[in-house]
């Protein structure tokens, strides 16, 4: 089984483009490995605890209860509305997660693994963390990214991260899938040799946070936040759960042969995931077949800089798939980063490829080849034989392309997988300007050839209906029912060979599926 999970949002707010391209990423490459023939189970969920909830709700004059429900349905909806499909959803205010992370803490207590200790020293409020030396900047102070940082003295519990940490840097050195691409990995490996020595404090006195899940073994406290939501890519996979529990088999989703993906933003490698998360689970008894990978992404920047609410950049997910529909909005937030690497959003080259690559490109040839096929033969396709060089080049083109799709996918370059594809239109855009069916239209005598030529063109269809169906699975089911042929957005990539449409097949009425975004030059608002 291939279990993909994502980061789990926070709930402090409303879901902004960053958000939306980890979970429609995360979405294709399950699409994808199921077009690959294989089990797949994808897990998102929220992040529903911590100090900035509480304080949010606070402001706003509603329980956190009642705020986190509010802000948990605005992701809710909008996975539905980008048609984000998952498996499993995390919220940590779920039962079901409290009573796994209070039995790992419990379990983790008991084997010595934790320990309650007096601290006394700087403290983040915004990173919900204390800070150490390490954290001041080049003059000493603590930068703006901390917020308001306070001295505060408490006891609290700790978890013997420093016991775990030459193990890390001993994986990591060993497994070079551990964490994807590579130049994080090394990263991580930086921030190891500079932070090894430290324990991670992961209580709250309830004092200070109520909202939170309490520690079982000392109720004046809660679990810290990162503790606590870490812990969903296992709770929600029914780790410790009863059967009764409504949840996965753990033992069929966490395995040693295809090992979980998690998908996280480059912010939360180090230390959350790369480093927390990996001894977390080390001290709880995986062993390092049992460690998930981690493929990290980069961030979505605006003009270069950090996209963030209190500079007003920050861009809204829901008005652009409002603007300019779901599919330019899917598209292109997987087709202009490449996985890991960090882009600017730019609503100009949103608008730029869908028109290119899917409205002038694929639409162009969706549409020849359809409407050509209704006119010049009556929507009947004829296989034919004989094949021209011509043919044979397209067919090769199909060919490669679909090779190379396949490998960029496997490695989760979707940017590259789409490239692949986009590469077979364009031949096939050429290749009819080549042939000029309307031209072989006018000789009678010319009527095979004619069909081939249409034939290769619909057979082209057909197969990047199946290509693109990860990334835009609407689009596919509206393009296989024009094809008449509903069941391709359920063929696997093993049965992609030349022929999948049979000899004499009716194919069905076209119809435009990528309609060109028309900009009003002067208002920037779409026409169509
Ligand atoms: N709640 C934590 C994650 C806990 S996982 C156990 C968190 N939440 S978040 O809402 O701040 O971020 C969620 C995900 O969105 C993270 O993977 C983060 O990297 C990603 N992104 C946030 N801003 C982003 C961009 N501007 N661009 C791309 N992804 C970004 O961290």
């Amino acid at each position: 089984m291939f279990y993909l999970t994502t980061a789990i949002d926070y709930t402090n707010g409303s879901p902004h483009i960053g958000h939306a391209y980890e979970k429609v990423l995360a979405d294709v490459i399950t699409r994808y490995r199921r077009l690959r023939g294989d089990e797949a189970f994808f897990l998102t969920g929220v992040d529903q605890h911590g100090q900035k909830v509480q304080q949010t709700a606070e402001k706003e004059g509603v329980s956190p209860e009642t705020f986190v429900r509010r802000t948990t349905r605005k992701f809710i909806d909008l996975w539905e509305k980008l048609g984000v499909q998952y498996d499993g959803w995390a919220e940590t205010t779920d039962q079901r997660h409290k009573d796994c992370v209070q039995a790992i803490l419990s379990m983790l207590k008991d084997q010595g693994h934790l320990y309650k200790s007096a601290h006394s020293g700087h403290y983040s409020v915004r990173q919900e963390q204390f800070l150490s030396d390490r954290d001041r900047d080049a003059s000493g102070n603590f930068g703006p990214e901390w917020g308001e940082v306070v001295v505060i003295e408490e006891e609290n519990w700790y978890f013997k991260l420093s016991e775990h940490t030459t193990w890390l840097t001993g994986y990591l050195e060993a497994t070079p899938d551990a964490v994807l691409p590579a130049f994080r990995k090394a990263e991580l490996l930086n921030a190891l040799e500079r932070n090894s020595g430290t324990d991670l404090c992961i209580s709250r006195p309830k004092e200070r946070l109520h909202w939170g899940i309490e520690l079982p073994f000392d109720p004046d406290y809660v679990t810290y936040v990162w503790f606590d939501a870490l812990i969903n890519y296992v709770s929600f996979a029914g780790y410790l759960a009863t059967p009764d529990a409504g949840l996965p088999d753990f033992s069929r989703l966490w395995t040693t042969d295809e090992r979980p993906v998690h998908i996280l933003g480059k912010d939360i490698l180090v230390p959350a995931h790369g480093i927390y998360w990996l001894c977390m689970l080390h001290a709880m008894g995986f062993s390092n077949e049992d460690m998930p990978r981690l493929l990290v992404h980069g961030w979505w920047n605006i003009r270069g800089e950090k996209m963030s609410k209190s500079i007003g950049n920050s861009v809204d997910p829901n008005e652009l798939a409002d603007t300019f529909g779901v599919a330019a909005l899917r598209y292109y937030l997987v087709r202009d980063i490449v996985t890991g690497k960090d882009s600017d959003f730019d609503v100009e080259r949103l608008v730029m490829l869908y028109n290119t690559e899917l409205a002038n490109e694929l639409g162009n040839l969706c549409n020849r080849a359809l409407n050509m096929s209704q006119r010049f033969t009556g929507g009947v396709l004829q296989r034919g034989g004989a094949f021209t060089e011509d043919d044979l080049a397209l067919q090769t083109s199909l060919t490669l392309a679909t090779a190379a799709y396949r490998n960029a996918m496997d490695e989760f370059d979707v940017a590259k997988g789409l490239e692949a594809l986009g590469r077979h239109v364009v031949h096939c855009n050429g290749y009819t300007e080549r042939m000029k069916p309307w031209e072989l239209n006018k000789n009678p005598e010319k009527k095979d050839r004619l069909a081939s030529v249409l034939y290769h063109l619909t057979e082209s269809v057909a197969h990047a209906t199946v290509l693109l169906s990860p990334v835009l699975p609407h689009a596919a089911i509206q393009l296989a029912a024009q094809l008449n042929l509903p069941s391709l957005v359920h063929l696997k990539l093993s049965d992609l060979r030349w022929g999948l449409l049979p000899n004499g097949h009716h194919i069905g009425i076209p119809m435009p599926v990528f309609p060109k975004i028309v900009l009003d030059a002067v208002t920037e608002n779409p026409k169509s």
